[in-house]
């Protein structure tokens, strides 16, 4: 992107700027709720990048003498754009019978065996166009952009099959064309045992180790590799194997863990010094403490656990409190998170979580960065990082996951373009 496509900006008067700066990622314990807050702050971007950080009367003359675009940010917070670091975008239609059916009292079992869950997914997968997938998760992106989320991990997992792996890793590359937005691709062949290998699941491992892992390195169709250690997906073993091949092959692991049950997918994340263990409802004090010990980022998705209805929920504080390097992500998919607004994950995250409004917003921006392994370029608001920043209508943070439910977010920047921009006269009062 040129210069003169990207003229510089400079957002000014934020009654809160949030810049995360100050500590570096991955922020531990105490640390994580340190935003580095300026009052009447601003942002001077150039190019891609991020150029002045400060209060606005000190960087109004650089401003102006680079022919900035000036945007008012009076009575708002401004902040990094959000990370969602988990998401399970590339799906075909939905599961809204599926939803339904939960409603009326069905266990999710009882649904699998009714012909919905993840497999069902799958079959919708294998009849749609690649036209249609695509056309589907740019929406979705769309929606993301308009609620402040500038970066997303998107995995593969509904194919079931290396055809339809590869269908869906194809079309991400697709989309990367059409959005604004950055994607991170995942390749999680490892989600659930298509019906053909039903009681063979070594035989499906070795199959995605031998036809699946090497073609997606090569063609650079993903940038991580996944697997769903659970019982009735993949054993810690399983995952173990489909983890290390990918390795092999320059892939980076990262792994669904203890979401429904203890299924020690976190000692694997430990052992292979994983990039994130996500979910981790079911963790024990013994794996906190080994989290702790570990660079391994604790991807926490808790929108997941209240679309289910479920009362239990990841331990937060506790991880927190034992230094674990705490993240927040949305978990985007249609069976178990069909949410894809970060805002309202960090209203869960303080209900469910017990987490503070600032402590979720470092674990959503500098933190998810950091699972991602791009807190060198995003995450926080500090000169030569990357200038993508989201707007928020509210005059102080708290008021984010406050005023929950709603959608805050007036203006979005990513790589110093302005990607999303409500018109000022349907802005809330404040
Ligand atoms: O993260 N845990 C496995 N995968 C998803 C659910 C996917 C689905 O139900 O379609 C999750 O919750
Ligand atoms: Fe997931």
């Amino acid at each position: 992107m040129s210069l003169r496509m990207n003229p510089p900006l400079f957002l000014y008067d934020a009654s809160q700027l949030l810049t995360l700066a100050g500590l570096p990622a991955p922020r531990r314990g105490s640390g994580l709720g340190e935003l580095g807050l300026i009052e009447d702050g601003a942002v001077l971007t150039q190019g891609q990048r991020i150029l002045g950080v400060g209060k606005t009367r000190r960087l109004v003359k650089e401003a102006r003498s680079l022919h900035a675009r000036f945007i008012d940010c009076s009575g708002c917070v401004m902040m990094p754009g959000f990370v969602d670091s988990h998401t399970h975008l590339l799906f075909a239609g939905s599961r809204v019978d599926d939803f339904v059916l939960r409603v009326g009292g069905k266990s999710c079992p009882e649904i699998a065996a009714a012909g919905g869950g993840i497999r069902y997914s799958a079959r919708l997968l294998r009849r749609a166009s690649p036209a249609h997938l695509v056309r589907q998760a740019t929406g979705f992106l769309r929606g993301m952009a308009e609620h402040g989320t500038t970066t997303v991990e998107v995995k593969s997992g509904y194919g079931l099959d290396v055809k339809n792996e590869l269908k869906i890793l194809e079309a991400v590359q697709e989309i990367k064309k059409l959005s604004e937005l950055e994607l991170v691709p995942t390749l999680l062949a490892a989600h659930a045992l298509p019906p053909a290998f039903q009681n063979r699941p070594a035989h499906f491992v070795e199959r995605i180790i031998r036809d699946l892992v090497p073609h997606v390195a090569r063609r650079k169709l993903a940038e991580f590799i996944d697997c769903f250690c659970e019982r009735g997906a993949f054993t810690a073993q399983q995952c173990r194997r489909v983890l290390e091949a990918g390795a092999q092959f320059g892939l980076r692991p990262r792994i669904h863990a203890e979401q429904l049950s203890h299924f020690g997918g976190t000692k694997v994340a430990v052992d292979l010094e994983v990039a994130s263990a996500d979910h981790l409802d079911h963790v024990t004090p013994a794996e906190i403490r080994a989290l702790s010990r570990s660079n391994v980022a604790a991807t926490l998705v808790p929108g997941s656990n209240f679309f289910l209805g479920l009362n239990r929920y990841a331990p937060a504080r506790r991880l927190i409190d034992a230094g674990a390097i705490v993240a927040l992500a949305t978990d985007f998919n249609p069976g178990t998170c069909p949410c894809l607004n970060m805002q309202f994950i960090l209203s869960l995250a303080s209900f469910a979580l017990g987490m503070t409004p600032a402590e979720s917003i470092a674990a959503s921006t500098l933190n998810a960065a950091y699972a991602l392994r791009r807190d060198d370029r995003l995450g926080s608001i500090e000169p030569g990082k990357q200038a993508d920043l989201a707007v928020m209508d509210v005059d102080d943070y708290r008021k984010i996951a406050y005023y929950f439910a709603l959608n805050h977010c007036v203006l979005t920047v990513k790589r110093g373009r302005v990607i999303y921009e409500k018109s000022s006269e349907s802005r809330s009062p404040g």
